[in-house]
């Protein structure tokens, strides 16, 4: 009999409180939705898209280019061509760049109309720019190299 009561009790406070909290819950959510939603959007639309629907990124600058000289001076020819580029460059860049360099995921330019120099994509691979990610740490410098020319020699028209 005790037993009884004491699991009636639990179970009407457990009914009790499963109840009383959704709704507490329900208006919680719905009047920070209300109440935040229009000012975010409102102050979106008028300040930050203009900036976010140009994705230009600012140019590699002379200190960034200057790394990529002496990494490019640095290496040998033979460690070079001792990489892997092609492999390399699908595991790391196919993602965004895909297996032909042309997929442009992410907003990832297209690798086949590239003009740039080799100094320019050693210095992006090494740095990153805009979404791409830098491989500094990543990829050694010997093959951040190799897939460079990879790109310039293989994938470039
Ligand atoms: C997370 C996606 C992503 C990955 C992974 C990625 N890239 Fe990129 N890549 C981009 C984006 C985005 C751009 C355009 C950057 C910009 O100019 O703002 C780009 C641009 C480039 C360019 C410049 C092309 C030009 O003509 O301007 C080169 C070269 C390049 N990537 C090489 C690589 C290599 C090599 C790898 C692998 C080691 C790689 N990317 C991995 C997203 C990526």
């Amino acid at each position: 009999m005790m037993r009884n009561t004491v699991m009636l009790l639990l179970m009407t406070a457990f009914f009790f409180t499963a109840c009383s909290d959704k709704p507490e819950k329900k208006q919680a959510k719905s009047t920070t939705a209300k109440s935040e939603m229009p000012a975010k959007k409102s102050t979106a639309t008028e300040e930050e898209t203009p900036a976010e629907e140009e994705p230009t990124s600012p140019p590699m600058t002379p200190e960034q280019l200057q790394k990529a000289k002496d990494i490019i001076a640095s290496v040998s020819a033979d460690d070079v061509a001792a990489v892997g580029a092609k492999k390399k460059f699908k595991m790391l860049c196919a993602a965004c760049h895909g297996f032909t360099g042309d997929l442009k995921v992410n907003g990832a330019k297209d690798l086949t109309k590239s003009k740039i120099s080799l100094e320019e994509s050693v210095a992006q691979v090494y740095f990153g720019k805009g979404l791409m990610t830098p491989f500094k740490g990543i990829m050694s410098d010997v093959e951040i190299v190799a897939v460079a020319q990879y790109i310039a020699k293989e994938i470039a028209k």
